[in-house]
């Protein structure tokens, strides 16, 4: 991957909103041209309009369901007719799901599998041939700073068990790849301001606990700007008052300091 990106195609998936959209604006500042996926069709076309009139590159909305295979084919298949190529994948789509064990729906793993886990894996196996083949590129997954928790946070551990799996496989896949000059990122953000952690308990009441997505897409902008024999594994972007230490550091600890 060279540092000049302009013209290069990325996919990027859950990019209709939240941090998706917002690393989508990013990424196409930086002049390279973009397919973006999501189930909704509208708030997608939205999307699209918006980065093609902000931006002035080229964006193809690809309506797509990333627990579905062939949805995933058909999202590289239209992303190679319009663009030819596919120069970096930006695994970001994903679902939460907040509840104790013994509550949690049996539906919602399937769900959290698919979408968190195995939805990344199968887009990059489908991507990762024509990576090879130019001897570059970047993979970009949006992990969840929760990996950094052992034990993993309370009523969340069937998502961040998957997220730390996806750690886990972004972490080999890069020693598997890095002879092609294949670029894997992992990105782990903190507790973001979105759709996604809008429904949460306890987390969300104080928003001074949430970052924006201004530090992500800053992770993502490093990710793909550092020199070509260079590659970040992971990038953990933490608000400091973060929930998750909770269990280990006190949300309201006096610092001896201050
Ligand atoms: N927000 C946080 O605090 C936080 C922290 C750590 C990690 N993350 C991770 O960051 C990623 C983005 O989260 P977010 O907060 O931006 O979420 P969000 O605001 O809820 O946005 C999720 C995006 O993913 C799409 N999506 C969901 N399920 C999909 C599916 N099956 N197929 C295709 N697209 C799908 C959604 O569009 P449709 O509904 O139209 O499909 C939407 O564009 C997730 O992987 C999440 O786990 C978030």
């Amino acid at each position: 991957m060279t540092t000049d990106l302009k013209g290069k195609v990325a996919i990027i998936t859950g990019a209709s909103r939240g941090i998706g959209r917002a690393i989508a604006n990013t990424v196409a500042s930086l002049g390279i041209n973009l397919a973006i996926a999501a189930r909704q069709e509208g708030p997608l076309k939205e999307a699209a309009d918006e980065i093609r009139q902000k931006h002035k590159v080229e964006v193809l909305p690809v309506t797509c369901d990333v627990t579905k295979l062939e949805d995933l084919e058909n999202l590289v298949k239209k992303t190679k007719e319009k663009f030819g190529k596919i120069d970096i994948l930006i695994n970001n789509a994903g679902v939460s799901s907040q509840y104790p064990f013994e509550k949690q729906p049996i539906e919602d793993f399937e769900k959290l599998a698919h979408t968190n886990y195995l939805g990344y894996v199968r887009l990059i196996r489908l991507v990762i041939n024509d990576l090879i083949k130019n001897k570059s590129g970047a993979i970009i997954n949006m992990v969840s700073g929760s990996t950094l928790c052992d034990p993993v946070p309370r009523n969340f551990i069937v998502y961040s068990s998957l997220k730390v799996g996806l750690r886990a496989f972004s972490k080999g896949l890069f020693w598997e790849m890095r002879d092609y000059g294949i670029k894997v990122t992992s990105i782990l953000p903190g507790v973001t301001d979105t759709d996604l952690t809008g429904k949460l308990q306890d987390i969300t009441v104080d928003v001074s606990r949430l970052m924006t997505t201004e530090a992500i897409e800053n992770a993502v902008k490093f990710a793909l700007t550092v020199p070509p024999n260079v590659c970040p594994l992971e990038i953990a972007v933490i608000n400091q008052q973060t929930p998750w230490t909770k269990p280990v550091i006190p949300y309201a600890q006096k610092h001896p300091e201050r």
